[in-house]
């Protein structure tokens, strides 16, 4: 697979970011999108793969069962560009019903390199389809894609894994316009959302037995150890999920199990925690099937169909620009 790579001083908006979320005033931040080093790549598959996670196993089976559907619905030829794509592993299934009908280019967009390797991996086999992955931020990468457009081509976004809920509505809603202003009218997303579920069964999808997702959090701790030559003790912190019933969301949180100073050479930081005091790091935001036809609407597009997994809710959403 070619990859287009991140040609922007990573480090340097790392810190910036790393400061900025930790000299907030009142609840300290990290943005989650830092989880994704090569470490926190493939933490994030084993989570995938996890008994409690059934989020990924219930996007996968609306997936293969409705791949040809999906693509029988899409105005034809298209290019697919894939949103943080990670390994890929549930896209086969979409692009070997397109690659029967057409030959296709794929685009995954990715922030992580290993990433992008993994999904390169997984789907190269693929008859009828070219792979050209974008080390970039995920808007930055699509609107390279839409530049790679032929005439008469469509593009199918793809953004699975109900990623759109690490943002909270509004911002949500935001980000979907932004998508949809990159499109052209008739393009298509299909976007995954997690649907809101019992309490005891989320929170054990982000707190599982094994304490990997525990790993993934303390993990943007490790990297900013190893990339900002930082001091935090990760025994000195514990994975703290919580569910936010107000946002209908999970926060992932890492709280300072004692008070503590923290130095961040390269972000020219000292970070004083208090005991108990948390870091919040993640949102999963969790959606009612029948409020993401607002949200489509909201952004540009009309919701075409959904298909809802019974067995851990989940929808999947083919919107149309309009
Ligand atoms: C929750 S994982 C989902 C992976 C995959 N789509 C799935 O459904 O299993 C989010 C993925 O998005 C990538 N990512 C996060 N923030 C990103 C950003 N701002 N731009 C591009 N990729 C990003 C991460 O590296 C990660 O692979």
């Amino acid at each position: 697979m070619l990859v287009h790579a991140i040609p922007t001083n990573a480090t340097y908006e790392f810190a910036a970011d790393v400061r900025d979320g930790l000299t907030r005033r009142g609840q300290k931040e990290l943005p989650s999108k830092y989880f994704y080093d090569d470490v926190g790549s493939a933490l994030f598959e084993v989570i995938s793969r996890l008994p409690e996670y059934g989020l990924t196993r219930a996007d996968e089976r609306l997936l293969r069962r409705h791949a040809d559907e999906i693509v029988d619905r899409l105005a034809g030829p298209v290019a697919v560009a894939e949103l943080g794509s990670g390994s890929g592993r549930k896209t086969r299934w979409l692009l070997e019903a397109l690659g029967r009908r057409q030959r296709t280019f794929y685009y995954p967009v990715e922030i992580s390199r290993s990433a992008l390797a993994m999904c390169e991996r997984e789907l190269s086999d693929i008859d009828a389809i070219s792979i050209l992955g974008f080390e970039r931020e995920y808007l930055d990468g699509l609107l390279e894609v839409a530049a790679c457009r032929k005439p008469g081509q469509h593009l199918l976004v793809l953004f699975l894994g109900s990623t759109i809920g690490n943002f909270d509505r509004p911002a949500g809603v935001k980000f979907l316009t932004e998508i949809r202003r990159i499109l052209e009218s008739d393009d298509s997303l299909l976007l995954g959302t997690d649907l809101d579920k019992p309490r005891v069964q989320l929170l054990r999808a982000y707190d599982d037995e094994l304490g990997v997702t525990a790993a993934f959090n303390l993990n943007l701790l490790a990297r900013i150890n190893r990339e900002l030559d930082a001091n935090f003790d990760l025994g000195q912190f514990a994975h703290a999920p919580k569910i936010n019933r107000e946002a209908r969301s999970v926060e992932m949180h890492l709280r300072s199990k004692c008070r503590q100073t923290v130095n961040i050479p390269a972000a020219e930081l000292k970070v004083e925690l208090l005991e108990g005091e948390t870091i919040w790091t993640e949102s999963s935001h969790k959606y009612l099937a029948e409020e993401i036809f607002q949200i489509a609407r909201d952004a540009g597009f009309r919701c075409e169909e959904q298909w809802i997994d019974q067995q851990w809710p989940f929808a999947e959403n083919l919107l149309i620009a309009e």
